[in-house]
């Protein structure tokens, strides 16, 4: 970061000494005011609950304009990694800071295929959940698990070691969340076969038996791989901020990981595509597009507690670049998979026409967001909605373990420690 020319003074109105504070900035997007020093010169502490206004460091990886709805992964347009790119080729990109070669390219895929096996003892683990645990539990468990495994990579001081780890993750995370799909289903674990790529390894991982050959379905691949791209990364979001902050306690790389696995399985966040399915299920067993305009009447009443899943963003007031590639993605596999007809899709489709026209959403500037359609995409693959923050999980891997490793880089960072203001009681005696 640059420091700026411009400075901001704090002034107060009861006469004390007014505050210089420096201003940095980036190389595209709002500059900051450095408040580092703000304690110590003021006694004061900022309030920003929710981190509205706050930039909780400086990061290289991921920029988005929310306003013109732009989404750039080491400065390139998410639109055209997801045409020109593989999922493996994003995630060397966003480890490494620029686009592999050829001959880069063919030694990443060939370190993380490698990889993609867990130890055995993995499945003692995974036996002691109940079939009809929630993927996610399962998956949060199963990563922090990992920690136990991998002592010989867990000094996280040693960048060797935290390549390693993220290889390790990336390569590992398809092996997991499918074991935990066959296990939920009392099928046998399929493992990994090295002579796939990743995303028809993991198709196969999910969807094979032992019983019959399998055949990746390459529109199948490519949309899912797309959806893996379009979840890579997504700046400081709430998970990506939760591993940050776990990390930042110079814990081992499984444990932040596991942490943003929890984090994202919030409905707020990467649980949104789960819920947005279930929400068109309901509206489609109550009456579909017949009854869209009661639904939307009852999504814009404050008092019935119902959002409209898959619209809206923290960041995003303009349509979310990610869910116009998710639709197109959409009408691609529901085409080759000869569903176009699918009436989910078709409310869907509908959903957003009369959401963009109504005042409610205009003036509040609520868009699609890449969760709308994605899971209609995920339903028609074949992956069960519980299963669909699980996938959200293997693809933010990456962009997890890049700004966990963009943070321990970085020779200055420190602990996160909010502080707060207390509205408690004061100190009292206990009687
Ligand atoms: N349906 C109806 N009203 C909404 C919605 C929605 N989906 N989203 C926001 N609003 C209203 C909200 O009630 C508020 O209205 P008012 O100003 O009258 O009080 C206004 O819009 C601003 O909402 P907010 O909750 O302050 O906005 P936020 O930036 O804090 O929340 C959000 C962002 C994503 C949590 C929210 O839009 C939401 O709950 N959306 C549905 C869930 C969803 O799709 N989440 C996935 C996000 S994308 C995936 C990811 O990156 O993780």
């Amino acid at each position: 970061m640059q420091l700026s020319d411009k400075k901001v003074t704090l002034s107060f109105s009861d006469g004390s000494e007014p505050v210089e504070l420096p201003v940095y900035s980036g190389s595209i997007g709002p500059d900051v005011i450095d408040i580092r020093k703000l304690y110590g010169s003021t006694g004061m502490f900022t309030y920003d609950p929710g981190f509205l206004a706050t930039a909780s460091c400086e990061s290289s990886i991921t920029y988005i304009d929310g306003d013109k709805g732009e989404l750039l992964y080491r400065g390139y347009p998410i639109e055209q990694l997801a045409q020109k790119c593989n999922f493996l080729q994003v995630c060397y990109l966003l480890l490494n800071g620029d686009l592999p070669d050829a001959k880069q390219k063919e030694e990443f895929e060939s370190l993380i295929t490698r990889h993609t096996m867990v130890n055995e003892q993995m499945q003692t683990f995974l036996s002691g959940f109940r079939p009809d645990a929630h993927p996610m539990a399962v998956l949060t468990g199963l990563v922090g698990a990992l920690s136990a495994f991998y002592h010989d990579s867990t000094d996280i001081n040693n960048p060797e070691h935290r390549h390693i780890s993220a290889v390790r993750l990336i390569a590992k995370m398809p092996t997991l969340v499918a074991m935990a799909y066959k296990y939920s289903l009392g099928q046998p674990t399929i493992y990994p076969l090295n002579s796939l790529s990743y995303t028809g390894n993991f198709l196969r991982m999910m969807f094979a038996t032992p019983t019959e050959e399998y055949e990746v379905n390459n529109v199948v691949e490519r949309a899912l791989d797309r959806i893996f791209i379009l979840h890579a990364d997504h700046e400081q979001n709430a998970s990506t901020s939760t591993v940050r902050l776990c990390g930042s306690s110079g814990t081992n790389p499984f444990a932040a990981i596991a942490a943003g696995v929890g984090c994202l399985w919030g409905p707020a966040h990467g649980g949104a595509n789960e819920a947005a399915l279930q929400m068109l299920e309901n509206l489609q067993a109550n009456g579909g597009i017949e009854n869209i305009g009661k639904f939307i009447a009852q999504v814009k009443d404050k008092t019935s507690g119902v959002r409209l899943m898959g619209f809206g963003h923290r960041v995003y007031k303009n349509y979310d670049p990610r869910a116009k590639l998710m639709q197109e993605t959409c009408k691609e596999v529901l085409e080759a998979l000869g569903l176009e007809d699918d009436p989910l899709f078709k409310l869907a489709m509908e959903l957003e026409r009369i959401a963009l026209e109504d005042e409610y959403f205009v003036e509040r500037r609520l868009y699609p967001n890449v969760d709308f359609y994605s899971g209609i995409v995920q339903r028609a693959i074949g992956i069960p909605t519980t299963l669909f923050t699980a996938i959200f999980a293997l693809a933010r891997t990456v962009g997890w373990i890049a700004q966990w490793d963009e943070m321990l880089s970085d020779s200055n960072h420190k602990i996160g420690r909010p502080r707060q203001l207390y509205t408690g009681s004061p100190a009292r005696n206990v009687p």
